[in-house]
């Protein structure tokens, strides 16, 4: 099953991948995570995409393509894989038909997570993160169910993401406004694109996300 999840940020791509990758265990590709990773460990790439990532701008295609064609070739993606936050302009979405071409692969479904901005603006702000397993929590829509521990992992240390700056979180989201659009109908036009409520709970979305994997 080869799916991808798109949405604004803050729409819940993160949150429901955690979710997809528990219940179908198919690999979760997020470009974002990936470049973070590469910025912790001060790698080549993460030098690269650290100074666009801290102002909210996309990193360039011709590096954040070549990242993604490297990890659709390993060996786990052949029982599928999960991509969020790919693609995000529509040079990506045909560089992605070209490395699946490429790859003997097809895309299944994309869904998309739709927010409105002012939502958004609310999630990002209260958004922190597991810094021993990832998992995302809100410190009113999502907490943890024991306050101070991880749910997923029980680790006790969390973190805010740099970008979830208010001036940064304003350009990411005028950033991914203007490029989504022309994405949405190009997968639209394939027949892929599932669009989706996000403004419920949780549970709720996932309920509705199963059902388009499932089918
Ligand atoms: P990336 O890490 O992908 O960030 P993003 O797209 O801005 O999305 P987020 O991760 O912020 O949001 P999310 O949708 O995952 O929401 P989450 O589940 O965490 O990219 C970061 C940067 O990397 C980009 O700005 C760019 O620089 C670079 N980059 C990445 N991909 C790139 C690409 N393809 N091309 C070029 N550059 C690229 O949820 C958010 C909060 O809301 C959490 O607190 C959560 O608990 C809460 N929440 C989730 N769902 C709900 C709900 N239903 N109700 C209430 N609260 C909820
Ligand atoms: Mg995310």
């Amino acid at each position: 099953m080869n799916l991808i999840l798109m949405g604004l940020p803050g729409a819940g791509k993160g949150t429901q991948a955690e979710k997809i990758v528990d219940k179908y265990h198919i690999p979760h590709i997020s470009t974002g995570d990936m470049f973070r990773a590469a910025i912790a460990d001060e790698t080549e790439l993460g030098l690269k995409a650290k100074s666009f990532m801290d102002a909210g701008e996309l990193v360039p295609d011709e590096i954040t393509n070549g990242i993604v064609k490297e990890r659709l070739a390993q060996p786990d993606t052949k029982v599928g894989f999960l991509l969020d936050g790919f693609p995000r302009t529509l040079a990506q979405a045909e560089a992605l038909d070209q490395i699946l071409n490429e790859l003997g692969k097809k895309l299944d479904a994309v869904i998309d997570i739709e927010v409105a901005e002012n939502v958004l603006v609310e999630r990002l702000s209260g958004r922190f993160i597991c810094k021993t397993c990832g998992a995302t929590y809100h410190k009113l829509f999502n907490p943890p169910k024991v306050a101070g521990t991880c749910d997923r992992c029980g680790g006790h240390e969390f973190y805010q993401r740099e970008d979830d700056k208010p001036e940064t979180v304003r350009t990411r989201l005028k950033v991914n406004i203007k490029n989504s659009e022309p994405i949405l109908a190009y997968y639209k036009s394939q027949g892929l694109l599932h669009e989706i409520d996000g403004d419920r709970k949780i549970d709720d979305v996932f309920k509705e996300v199963d059902q388009i994997i499932a089918k």
